[in-house]
């Protein structure tokens, strides 16, 4: 097996496929809360995808991609034998896994990639685990089996209702608060909007909240300012101070003005890659 290649490739909803990937010294060093930085073409952009999950013995990661634009629904091109161009890392520093007691892993979307690892890491540190899931469609929802065989509780909740409680994840965590349970570290991962408003709850009743920030990013270093955010008065940079932070502390509007700085030119590199896919069709 050669190094980067896709050693097994499965679509697990609408646009959002999981990878399976050989490289045996990120397999071994990578801690739960950590990313990778991979080109998927030579002349591509770079982009970070968090180590959803890692088998040692057999050297590979697993990352989980939604298609959100050119490189992710390039990603979503490749085959198993394919090679990915470059992948970097282990990066980021790695969660703060201690145990606190109850922790609710809230993970919106996508997010419930990333929110995994570090879900699987807190209960085997000995916390008391309740998953709250989050899609907009039952068909969205992503790893739940994944997500049970790590909790001790988990909770669903659909936009539509279709799957689980109808509504927001922020709803399901507002009831678990207002039914007084005891929590003692909330950790969100999702959509900006999602972890700011789950910080804007969790704030109000003084819990304590960790948010994994998906700024964008270029060379993952802290060299560029791609990842910039301020945290807590402080300008901090995502690859390096990061991906985790003190979610009361994030200036989530900034922050979610800063993710759509490229949004026109990311645009016009989808059309144009749609153009060329149906050319090559
Ligand atoms: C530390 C970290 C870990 C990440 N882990 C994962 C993961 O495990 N799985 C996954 O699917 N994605 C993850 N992301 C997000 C992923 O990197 C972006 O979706 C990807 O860079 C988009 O590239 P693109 O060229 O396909 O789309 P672009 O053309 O760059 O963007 C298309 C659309 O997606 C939005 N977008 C772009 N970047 C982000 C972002 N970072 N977060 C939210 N929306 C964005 C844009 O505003 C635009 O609307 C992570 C991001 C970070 C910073
Ligand atoms: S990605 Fe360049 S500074 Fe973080």
């Amino acid at each position: 097996m050669e190094l980067n290649e896709i050693v097994s490739k499965e679509v697990l909803a609408p646009d959002v496929t999981r990878f399976v990937v050989y490289a045996p010294e990120i397999a071994e060093k990578r801690r739960a809360g950590q990313f990778v930085i991979i080109r998927v073409n030579p002349l591509g952009e770079r982009i970070p995808l968090t180590i959803a999950d890692a088998d040692p013995r057999a050297g590979t990661i697993t990352l989980i991609s939604q298609s959100v634009g050119k490189t992710t629904y390039e990603l979503a091109e490749k085959e198993v034998g394919d090679k990915l161009v470059d992948l970097v890392g282990p990066l980021g520093s790695p969660t703060h896994i201690t145990k606190v007691g109850t922790v609710v892993s809230v993970g919106g979307g996508i997010g419930i990639a990333p929110i995994y690892p570090i879900t699987q890491a807190m209960r085997a540190a000995g916390n008391y685990i309740i998953s709250i899931l989050g899609a907009r469609r039952k068909e969205l929802l992503i790893l739940e089996q994944e997500m049970r065989s790590v909790s001790d509780e988990v909770i669903i909740t659909t936009d539509d209702g279709s799957y689980g409680k109808k509504g927001f994840v922020t709803d399901a965590l507002q009831e678990l608060i207002h039914q007084g349970r005891k929590i003692d570290l909330v950790i969100a991962i999702g959509p900006a909007v999602m972890m700011k408003m789950v910080s804007k709850l969790t704030a109000a009743h003084q819990i304590p909240t960790i948010a994994s920030l998906n700024t964008i990013m270029i060379d993952g270093t802290g060299m560029c300012g791609g990842c910039r955010v301020t945290v807590g008065g402080k300008t901090k940079f995502v690859c390096v101070d990061g991906p985790e932070f003190d979610a009361h502390q994030v200036d989530w509007d900034e922050m979610e003005k800063r993710l759509g700085m490229y949004k026109e030119l990311e645009c016009k590199a989808l059309e144009r890659y749609w153009a060329e896919k149906k050319a090559r069709a």
